[in-house]
């Protein structure tokens, strides 16, 4: 999937990309269509565009001027031949497995998934498709799982809320030794700017607009990226017929406003989050942080060659584990306690009583996803703002842990 679109740049593809102004009365901003319906110029016409052989846009909930747009920006940020638009992020990774696998398939699946997607694979499992949850860091251990009934290897990369991440290349060379199988890799906390699968070996990339790609926090969307022919199957099935999880005109009108300035907000959002990360790493309240650019950093090499940066998402847990955690997050005055990410505020949550209670707590405790674990999304404020905010926080936290610790000195004499 290399070079589809080499002519120009990153932003100005996210700005330019598939609009001329000429073409819209000059219209320097895509107008948007918001008619759900379009007019076919004869009685044939519309039947050829049911049978697929005539190529114009007919109902919203297959396609539409301005999300064709959109979907023609994605395409061309991710390095894809074509994109469909979703109304969440859920809606893409539903209608891509709706789509791809069916009764009697196996699906093979990262370890630590988002809370939705771990439930949508339960889901999925009643209908007849068997889900394998294997640690795809394991190269042996995929090679193991993979059989002839399977059918799709799905991760995160980086994983949410573990941070986690995958070798999507080696994973790819390893799916793709056998026939039939779709490399699947939700790129939602990287963004195409950090990370382009496609070009590693994917098949398709899905998101959640509703976080970096649009940006604002104002929306929820989705989109998938891939060849022509599974972009065509996802619509034609997953988006059409099994999801409807169609995106709003208005919602892809945003969505392309936030993609505008994706660089320059994925610039900062990094930066910012490391000198977070790094404050962290420094404190004695805090037990362990995990954070792709800091040199503790497990996999810190694989995240140097697959991402650009290190991206804007930060997951710690303090000495005290959870009620600790929990004091820390109520400290704060600057951070807002709130799931979703990538948005300009910075953002803080609670994986395993939130976004991850999904799990049970001995799935949790598989998948690796500690209870006292916080996950930070840290925003586009001033970084000596942010970084005041947790020192603050923190200091809160170090009082209360020493605390104890002081009485028991007491106690003792
Ligand atoms: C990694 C990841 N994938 C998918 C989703 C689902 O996206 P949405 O909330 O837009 O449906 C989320 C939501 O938080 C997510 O974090």
């Amino acid at each position: 999937m290399n070079n589809k679109h080499p002519a120009f740049g990153f932003s100005t593809r996210a700005i330019h990309h598939g609009y001329d102004p000429k073409d819209h009365h000059g219209a320097l901003v895509p107008p948007i269509y918001l008619s759900a319906t379009f007019a076919f110029p004869t009685a044939e016409y519309g039947a050829a565009c049911f049978a697929g052989e005539a190529s114009g846009h007919f109902y919203t909930r297959i396609s539409n001027p301005t999300l064709a747009l959109l979907e023609s920006r994605m395409a061309a940020l991710e390095n894809g031949e074509a994109a469909v638009a979703f109304s969440s992020g859920m809606g893409a990774i539903a209608a891509t497995f709706w789509t791809l696998l069916r009764p009697g398939d196996e699906v093979i699946v990262s370890q630590t998934l988002y809370g939705c997607t771990f439930a949508l694979l339960h889901g999925i499992g009643e209908f007849g498709i068997k889900v394998r949850h294997v640690d795809l860091t394991d190269l042996a251990a995929l090679q193991a799982a993979l059989c002839p009934a399977t059918r799709m290897i799905y991760c995160e990369t980086p994983a949410n809320p573990t941070l986690r991440l995958v070798d999507i290349a080696a994973v790819a060379r390893l799916a793709h030794q056998q026939p039939n199988v779709t490399v699947v890799v939700d790129n939602t906390y990287c963004t195409p700017y950090l990370q382009r699968p496609l070009e590693l070996g994917a098949d398709v990339v899905v998101h959640s607009a509703t976080k970096y790609l649009s940006g604002h926090g104002d929306i929820t969307a989705g989109i998938a990226v891939s060849s022509h022919a599974i972009a065509k199957r996802i619509r034609l099935q997953g988006l059409k017929d099994l999801t409807g999880a169609v995106m709003s005109p208005q919602d892809a009108a945003l969505l392309m406003r936030g993609l505008k300035t994706l660089a320059l907000r994925m610039d900062r959002h990094c930066s910012n989050a490391q000198a977070v990360a790094e404050a962290l790493q420094a404190h004695p309240a805090v037990q362990w942080v995990t954070y792709p650019g800091l040199a503790s950093f497990p996999q810190y090499e694989l995240a140097a060659r697959q991402m650009k940066q290190s991206g804007g998402m930060i997951a710690f847990e303090l000495k005290g584990g959870i009620d600790t955690g929990r004091r820390f997050m109520n400290a704060l005055k600057l951070f807002t306690r709130a799931v979703s990410l990538g948005d300009a505020e910075s953002l803080a949550q609670h994986p395993a009583s939130m976004t991850h209670s999904t799990y049970t707590p001995e799935e949790r405790a598989q998948h690796g996803i500690s209870e006292g674990l916080v996950r930070l999304s840290v925003g586009l404020e001033d970084v000596a703002d942010l970084l005041a905010d947790v020192q603050q926080a923190l200091g809160k936290c170090a009082r209360a842990v020493a605390r104890p610790t002081l009485l028991a000195a007491h106690a003792g004499k």
